[in-house]
């Protein structure tokens, strides 16, 4: 009987693309997938974007639009990535779509006739301007810990105290700049203290074998009480209040489910829309309804997800599904972070190192990807590290060099000299290395089963291995030389074929795509995990046409290389272009003096200009008269007569002396403005920092 799998990764937010993390994930759990297909197991693969929540409502106001509209923008860019990588989801859906919507209110209400929901009023900062409660990440303030500013309300990212908003100092709303103020509202719990729940989950993540070892220390860290008695499983928050993109609350008007209740319930909302869609009975005959499949006992359940979302998937979602009378998953797989280098983690938030969209568009192979992330993938919550000098050497001297080699070692010649002919019957050599090969393939099966994709990997590269010594022993490009040598030279090339294919067959939950082109080659059906057990015999293949290239190491350069910085606009200071270069004699042409406006007068006649009277240190005369300056500037505008006299500023003092329709002026008072007074209005006399002189010069 063929086993019936319902398998999901996790759901990623709606408000930005996909980074190298979750296609990581997408590749492990298509991967897995695979292999449970080509055993000829039933397998319900889906996704959707996970589109609620208060980041999402607020980055699509930012961007001026609705968040339907927002989250459906991003839905639209996602087949470029999947189909990109050969990502074989079965479905894709959104956790705002009208199945989650109903089977979060529903669930709830299970929940509720539990006995399970309580209200309590909380308290909690609200934005007065935005009239919002907000959510931890939109307060800052400064740390209470150390001071640092600019810290969000959660934890200091200077000193890395975690503590409530409430504790923050000289709190503001990083959405207004509002100071937030306290206000209490009821919130709705999921009690999850209660000793029905605390027991279920107890026996739930301790069914042995279930979760990795190293999920399950950290679930008993969180059951664990401190000596205070802090700390346990504690009740959780479900509800938030309106404004909130999110579903609504039975019976609670102005609240909403807090994305992370209606979030893993969109795993069931993407397979409904699936079944709803007639995907399973096309695919497998399927006859019965969601509602009926999903009840089934024998249907298994499983979650791929990262290692730091496994509170959610560890204890809030089988006590949601079980307490409002639904089966749990069999089982949640937690992967760990991708980084590069061994460098900076790649998580969700920070989408940083390779850019998936970058690979696909730099016509790297998706499938040197994929082989090379399996090949670094177990069954534990390690991180990946992606190092490009390793990148390179696995897929050219593993995938290309050992296993492709196989076929154009040995295709040539069944082309050339037996008219794509295979023999039937291969002598005892082929036939026992054949049978080696053959007798791998549980082992193979298993360690794919077991999320060993590393293993597995190795496991086949040393099947390779053999494969490559048999042709190396037999030399088919020198018994090709040899006259009459002729069916030992096709058995030799036969047995290579029949190898390769049983490598590929190996090999394609990892490469999907090459294994097709294998098959257009090999001129055989699909293949799957049964096809190894029946060799090709006296079968015609067809052309052999080069399988994959080698990387080259520059195409890794170019993945690294930052995105060419846009070149930078050139800022225009103050709306001119900076007068052309002069040397310093030149400047020490112009006599700039330090004056005191002794007088400034409103120029009859002119509403532009006012009359200054400056002292520049020339005087006395010998009659011990002062010496002034009369200076006209065109300041009127900008300036009350009154508020300038007695003040000091800048003059040029060497200027020759020009006749005016007023008088003649003597010098010229410095001003700042921009060059388009319309667009910057405004004119600013220079005045010198106290301790000026009048007379100085200035240089
Ligand atoms: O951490 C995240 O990216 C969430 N969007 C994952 C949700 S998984 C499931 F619960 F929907
Ligand atoms: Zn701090």
């Amino acid at each position: 009987m063929p086993r019936q799998l319902f398998v999901t990764t996790a759901l990623p937010y709606a408000n930005g693309k996909f980074h190298i993390g979750h296609i990581m994930e997408y590749i492990q759990a298509d991967i897995w997938v695979r292999v449970q297909r080509m055993l000829g197991h039933q397998v319900h693969f889906v996704c959707a974007d996970d589109a609620h929540g208060a980041p999402i409502m607020i980055a699509a106001e930012k961007a001026g639009l609705t968040p339907q509209q927002f989250v459906a923008n991003i839905a639209a860019g996602r087949k470029e990535y999947l189909d990109g990588f050969h990502i074989g989801f079965d479905n894709w859906h959104s956790t705002d779509g009208v199945e989650n919507h109903e089977l979060a209110q529903d669930i709830y209400r299970g929940l509720r006739d539990n006995g399970l929901i309580e209200v309590r009023s909380i308290e909690q900062f609200f934005d007065p301007d935005k009239g919002m409660f907000l959510p931890d990440r939109f307060i800052k303030g400064e740390c209470p810990k150390c001071g640092a500013k600019d810290q969000y309300g959660d934890s200091c990212e200077n000193c890395g105290a975690v503590y409530s908003p409430t504790e923050l100092k000289s709190p503001y709303s990083a959405l207004s700049g509002a100071t937030p103020v306290l206000r209490s509202s009821d919130h709705y719990f999921f009690k999850l203290s209660d000793p029905r729940c605390v027991e279920f989950l107890q026996n739930w993540t301790h069914e042995t074998g279930k979760l990795q070892p190293e999920v399950l220390n950290k679930i008993k860290e969180w059951f664990t009480k401190d000596e205070n008695g802090q700390g346990g499983l504690g009740d959780w928050d479900i509800s938030r209040d309106a404004p909130y993109f999110g579903i609504e609350i039975p019976d609670a008007p102005g609240k909403y489910f807090y994305v992370w209740l209606d979030a893993p319930i969109g795993y069931l909302a993407s397979l409904k829309n699936w079944f709803d869609k007639g995907g399973p009975k096309a695919k497998y005959g399927e006859t019965r309804s969601y509602a009926e499949f999903i009840a089934d006992p024998k249907v298994e359940q499983y979650h791929f997800i990262g290692k730091d979302i496994t509170y959610f998937h560890t204890l809030f979602w089988p006590a949601t599904l079980h307490f409002s009378g639904r089966k749990t998953p069999d089982n949640v797989f937690v992967h760990g972070f991708i980084t590069v280098n061994g460098g900076e983690k790649m998580s969700k938030s920070r989408g940083t190192g390779i850019d998936p969209l970058k690979y696909l568009g730099l016509g790297m192979n998706p499938e040197w990807l994929r082989y090379y992330i399996a090949a670094k993938l177990n069954a534990r919550v390690e991180d990946v590290d992606f190092n490009p000098d390793d990148f390179v050497l696995r897929v050219n001297s593993d995938l290309v060099g050992k296993y492709i080699n196989i076929a154009s070692r040995a295709a040539g010649f069944i082309a050339k000299r037996f008219e794509g002919r295979l023999s039937g019957d291969l002598g005892v050599e082929g036939r026992a290395l054949l049978d080696t090969l053959r007798a791998h393939r549980d082992t193979v099966i298993g360690l794919y089963e077991a999320r060993e994709f590393g293993k597995a990997l190795r496991e086949i590269m040393a099947l390779a291995d053999r494969v490559n010594e048999y042709v190396d022993a037999h030399k088919p490009w020198e018994i090709a030389k040899q006259p009459g040598q002729d069916a030992v030279l096709q058995d030799v090339c036969s047995v290579c074929i029949e190898a390769f294919r049983l490598l590929t067959i190996y090999l394609k939950p990892v490469l999907p795509a090459l294994a097709t082109q294998v098959e257009a080659f090999l001129q055989v059906e699909p293949l799957d995990f049964h096809s190894a057990a029946r060799a090709l015999g006296a079968h015609r293949i067809g052309a052999y046409q080069h399988l994959m290239q080698r990387v080259d190491p520059k195409l890794l350069e170019a993945l690294f290389e930052p995105p060419a910085a846009p070149e930078p606009e050139k800022v225009i200071p103050g709306g001119e272009e900076l007068a052309p270069e002069i040397k310093i004699d030149d400047f020490t042409q112009v006599d700039l003096r330090i004056a005191r406006i002794v007088k400034a007068e409103a120029v009859e006649g002119s509403t532009k200009l006012l009359r200054l009277t400056l002292d520049v240190g020339e005087g006395p005369d010998p009659q011990g008269r002062p010496v002034y300056r009369n200076v006209f500037s065109g300041i009127a505008s900008a300036y009350q007569p009154a508020d300038l006299e007695g003040k000091l500023t800048v003059m040029v003092a060497n200027l020759a002396p020009r006749k005016m329709k007023f008088g003649i002026s003597e010098g010229m008072v410095l001003a700042a403005s921009h060059a388009d007074e319309k667009a910057q209005p405004g004119v600013f006399v220079l005045e010198p920092f106290p301790g000026a002189q009048p007379g100085m010069r200035v240089r």
